[in-house]
């Protein structure tokens, strides 16, 4: 049997594949410890896949499929979300099975067509919205629209007998599935990070409508959670749920991220002492970050994760250093709730840098510090005590929270 197989219950099975050589998920986000695409089968009367892999990983799932299967035809092809890690083997798998009926929404069969240009007949394509259901026999998949989580068409679907909940990238994260196929085989805890970091970065900006999306599910009684990527939940589902819910909700931890973006070390000292200073005001959980070495997407994950955000640039060509123009974008779409922000920076003659930081912080929605330090050149001992006194506005302000 294959690796990357395993039976959840009778005739319920995952299958699913590793990618560890694609460096970057949606071609930007890194993926150092990798990412799996999950896939489940369902044999009962009918049979039906839910979901496919990334087309990389093609040959070995057409095998699983197959070997599920045992020699069985595929009646149902359910697709809960069109994005190519999992509509990606879509047409292999229609080539090795035409007669298969689709199983999505509205918006799924505009998208079938629109990215990958299948057509199906209209008999070959059943399309279900919010609370229909579909019969294979002894089970069931009631269907949950789920949109813009973080797709249009995006769906998930229950299945009643079992109380198992197909829950698309709802509930998933970064990271390869390693030998552990199920939460009560390891430690989630090595994994919760990179669970955020994919929440963080993938699902962020969406998080108003994962909150919706997380209501409605909170209403299904959920014994299992088959999410398409990462662990399968048969243990402790709740604790996804509650790591969801906590993350969609912009529930922070007390802590603080400084970021800079330094060419020549001025605004990277100011960013020492600030986080020194932090320090000895009793500040725990201070993070520092050069945003021109620190991807993007762990500086987002740590700035989801902790109450404070303190941003800090030099001045470059009359704006901010254009790596810290990168993350301030990245941030303007996530729209950032419940953080206390703050700025400094530095400056050679006529600045900027802290102008734009400074405009940032009042288009957010933020709880703003108003000490902004800028120094003209190197830190001069003036600054320093303007650090000193953020520190401590900082300080004030975590434990007033
Ligand atoms: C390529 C380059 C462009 C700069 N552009 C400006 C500018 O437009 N306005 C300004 O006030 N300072 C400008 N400066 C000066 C820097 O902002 C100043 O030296 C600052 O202290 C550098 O901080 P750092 O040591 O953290 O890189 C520029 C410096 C460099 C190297
Ligand atoms: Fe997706
Ligand atoms: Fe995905």
């Amino acid at each position: 049997m294959n690796c990357l197989y395993a039976k959840i219950l009778d005739d319920l099975y995952y299958i699913g594949a590793n990618d560890r050589q694609t460096p970057l998920f949606e071609n930007m986000w890194p993926l150092p410890e990798g990412v799996s695409y999950n896939a489940y089968l369902i044999r009962d009367e009918k049979t039906a896949l839910l979901d496919t892999v990334r087309i990389n990983k093609v040959d070995g799932f057409i095998g699983k499929v197959l070997e599920v299967l045992e020699g069985r035809t595929l009646d149902y092809l359910v697709i809960h979300h069109m994005e190519p890690d999992h509509s990606g083997c879509i047409r292999d798998i229609l080539e090795l099975f035409p007669d298969l009926t689709f199983v999505g929404n509205k918006k799924t069969k505009t998208m079938l067509y629109d990215f990958l240009e299948i057509t199906p007949d209209d008999n070959k394509f059943i399309e279900v919205k919010d609370g229909d259901t579909l019969d294979l026999g002894k089970r069931k998949l009631n269907f949950v629209m789920t949109p813009m989580v973080h797709w249009p068409e995006s769906m998930v679907s229950y299945e009643p007998t079992d109380k198992v909940l197909f829950s698309q990238d709802i509930f998933g994260g970064f990271g390869t599935v390693d030998g552990a196929i199920f939460d009560d085989q390891a430690d989630y805890n090595i994994f919760r990070s990179e669970t955020r970091r994919y929440y963080s970065n993938i699902v962020g900006k969406y998080s108003m409508m994962a909150v919706k999306a997380l209501d409605k599910l909170s209403k299904i009684d959920i014994d299992i959670i088959c999410p398409v990527h990462g662990f399968v939940w048969r243990e402790n589902p709740q604790t996804i749920i509650d790591d969801y819910k906590k993350w969609a909700n912009h529930e922070v931890e007390d802590g603080v991220v400084i970021t800079y973006g330094s060419m020549y070390g001025n605004t990277e000292a100011m960013a020492d002492y600030l986080a020194t200073f932090l320090a000895r005001e009793g500040v725990k959980n201070i993070k520092v970050f050069d945003v021109s070495k620190t991807h993007a997407s762990y500086i987002l994950n740590e700035i989801w994760k902790y109450k404070c955000m303190i941003l800090g640039s030099a001045t470059y060509d009359n704006s901010v250093y254009p790596n810290m123009y990168n993350l301030l974008n990245v941030l303007r779409y996530n729209k950032l709730k419940n953080h206390i922000m703050g700025v400094f920076g530095s400056y050679g003659w006529s600045g900027g840098a802290v102008k734009q930081l400074t405009a940032f912080m009042e288009e957010g929605k933020f709880e703003k510090l108003e000490t902004i330090v800028e120094s003209r050149g190197t830190m001069h001992k003036e600054e320093e005590n303007q650090l000193r006194k953020l520190a401590k506005e900082i300080a004030t302000k975590l434990k007033e929270n």
